[in-house]
């Protein structure tokens, strides 16, 4: 007995190590912490029951029968995020570059199989080198099988990936199919080929973070729904992240007690939209001002800044903040943003989350680079994802809803189950100079009619009342009372239930 627990001793010690100290020392040199570090940041001290610990590679090319280190790479397991329960795999780098081997997809794949069967979120933390190379189509084929368990489980239980180190070639693809990514500044990367391909191939000059950063993909590409400047502020925000979380399609997100009264009234909301219809204001204020506690946890902030997302709470619910921000592009739709809501809205819906939709919309950018990019297809995703949504929607137009962009945004021809309007709204075909330069087309040049004209379509549209007329909105509210009137929207929205007719999949424009 006492020599098979000096094994085991030995074993767990092995595979605690991982690639040994020297490749530990490299990785907290550059920044990083170790696989198994990160696991103790994100999980609830105590809670990680570890799967796994001995598995090795079944590799022998390559001198690899004498190269095993217990764990192959990869730690797994499940444990608690305050107190609820979520699957983990830590990619280890110091183990042949937490590249991924056959053994290594195994372990992914099962504790993704369990998560499904028990129902609690998957949370992958990368940092790999890619296939082992050693091992080769072996190691393809583990790529395979944990992409085919991202799309089984997608929509079934959460996915979100922490990129903490490279992710390239084919790898990128597994977080690209889970629900969020997160990323590490300077630490991290994601590209389908990297820089040297990109030089032989299209002799452009790019360095590995301008190619795939944390900085590239939450600004630029949208592959990234977050970063941060560290590992240890990544894992402690995702900590507070997967508390809006449900932890299945099958369960509503746990709803958290506050003592921010679901009366509080905003006296300072009535004076935020500005007189002058063309002069922006920060949509950002609205939300934080009505969210519980004003805590609003916002997701690609800095990607397609003319609409906002994010989660925050409403009478101690969660819920998903989708807004149009008039400071930037004056809150037009366009390719990015259109893409960017679609897929929160399909999350949310996925997840049981009500959704909250703030509009001050003038309508889709023109231009041909938007016809050109396919703004047809990609405008047509958010009008999909509302469409189809039965969760609760609650929308509130604070200005501007015109034309199409007024349909999609959450509007009641959508389904949406409460409409309210502030009295400073104008929902309309378009906005008046618009209007009446197409109307009275053969008084252009007559400054002052045309003046006069738009005056008399602004009296006319421009407002929330023809609109209400037709039902198309519940109520025309006081803004400062839009946080009240929300709470009692949702509470009264809580046994909501409608279904989409049966179908095999849905055909979204993709
Ligand atoms: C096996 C690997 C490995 C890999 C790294 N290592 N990548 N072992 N397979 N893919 C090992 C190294 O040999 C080294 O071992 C240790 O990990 C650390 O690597 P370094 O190169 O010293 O680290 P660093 O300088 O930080 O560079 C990291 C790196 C580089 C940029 C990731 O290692 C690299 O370019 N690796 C190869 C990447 C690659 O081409 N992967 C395959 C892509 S194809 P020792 O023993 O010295 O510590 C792919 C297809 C997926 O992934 C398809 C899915 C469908």
């Amino acid at each position: 007995m006492r020599a098979i627990l000096e094994k085991l001793d030995m074993k767990r010690a092995q595979a605690r190590a991982g690639g040994g100290e020297r490749r530990t020392e490299s990785q907290h040199k550059k920044g990083k912490l170790t696989a198994r570090e990160r696991i103790e940041l994100l999980l609830d001290t105590g809670s990680f029951e570890e799967w796994d610990m001995f598995v090795e590679h079944r590799c022998s090319d390559f001198g690899m029968v004498d190269q095993k280190i217990p764990g192959d790479g990869v730690v797994t397991g499940h444990g608690t995020i305050n107190g609820r329960l979520v699957f983990v795999f830590s990619q280890d780098f110091t183990v042949f570059g937490g590249s991924l081997s056959d053994s290594h997809a195994q372990k992914i794949c099962k504790v993704m199989d369990q998560a499904m069967q028990v129902g609690a979120p998957v949370i992958g933390l990368n940092d790999s080198g890619g296939a082992r190379i050693q091992e080769g189509v072996d190691s393809l084929a583990g790529y395979a099988a944990v992409f085919q368990r991202n799309v089984m489980a997608s929509g079934v239980v959460p996915q979100i990936s922490v990129i903490m180190g490279p992710c390239a070639g084919g790898a990128v693809y597994s977080p690209a199919m889970t629900d969020f990514i997160f990323m590490v500044e300077d630490s991290s990367y994601m590209f389908v080929t990297g820089p040297d391909v990109v030089r032989t191939v299209t002799h452009e000059e790019v360095t590995q973070e301008e190619l795939g950063g944390a900085i590239t993909h939450s600004h630029t590409s949208g592959v990234a729904d977050l970063s941060f400047a560290n590992d240890v502020e990544a894992l402690l925000q995702l900590r507070r992240f997967m508390d809006f979380m449900p932890s299945s399609n099958r369960e509503k997100p746990p709803i958290r007690p506050t003592a921010d009264s679901p009366d509080r009234v905003e006296p300072s909301l009535d004076t935020l939209v500005p007189d002058n219809p063309n002069q922006p204001y920060d949509m950002k204020e609205l939300i934080h001002k009505v969210v519980d506690e004003y805590d609003f946890f916002e997701l690609q902030p800095d990607y397609a800044r003319n609409i906002i997302i994010g989660l925050a709470r409403m009478e101690g619910q969660p819920v998903g903040i989708v807004a149009n921000q008039p400071f930037v592009l004056a809150g037009c739709l366009d390719i990015d943003s259109a893409r960017k809501a679609g897929r929160f809205v399909r999350f949310c819906d996925c997840f049981n989350i009500p959704i909250v939709t703030f509009v001050d919309v003038p309508g889709f950018l023109p231009g041909t680079s938007q016809e050109y990019g396919g703004i047809i297809k990609h405008g047509a995703k958010l009008l999909y994802a509302y469409a189809e949504a039965t969760v609760p929607k609650v929308t509130v137009i604070t200005r501007k809803a015109y034309g199409g962009a007024y349909v999609v945004m959450a509007s009641k021809h959508l389904r949406g189950d409460v409409n309210y309007a502030w009295p400073t709204s104008e929902i309309a075909v378009m906005g008046p100079k618009g209007a009446v330069e197409i109307i009275f087309r053969a008084d252009l040049g007559d400054e002052a009619k045309i003046e006069e004209r738009t005056e008399e379509y602004r009296e006319k549209f421009a407002n929330p009342f023809v609109a209400g007329s037709r039902g198309f909105i519940d109520d025309v509210i006081m803004p400062s009372g839009t946080r009240r009137r929300i709470c009692r929207a949702l509470a009264m929205l809580r046994n909501k239930k409608i279904d989409n007719p049966w179908k095999k999949h849905d055909n979204i424009p993709l």
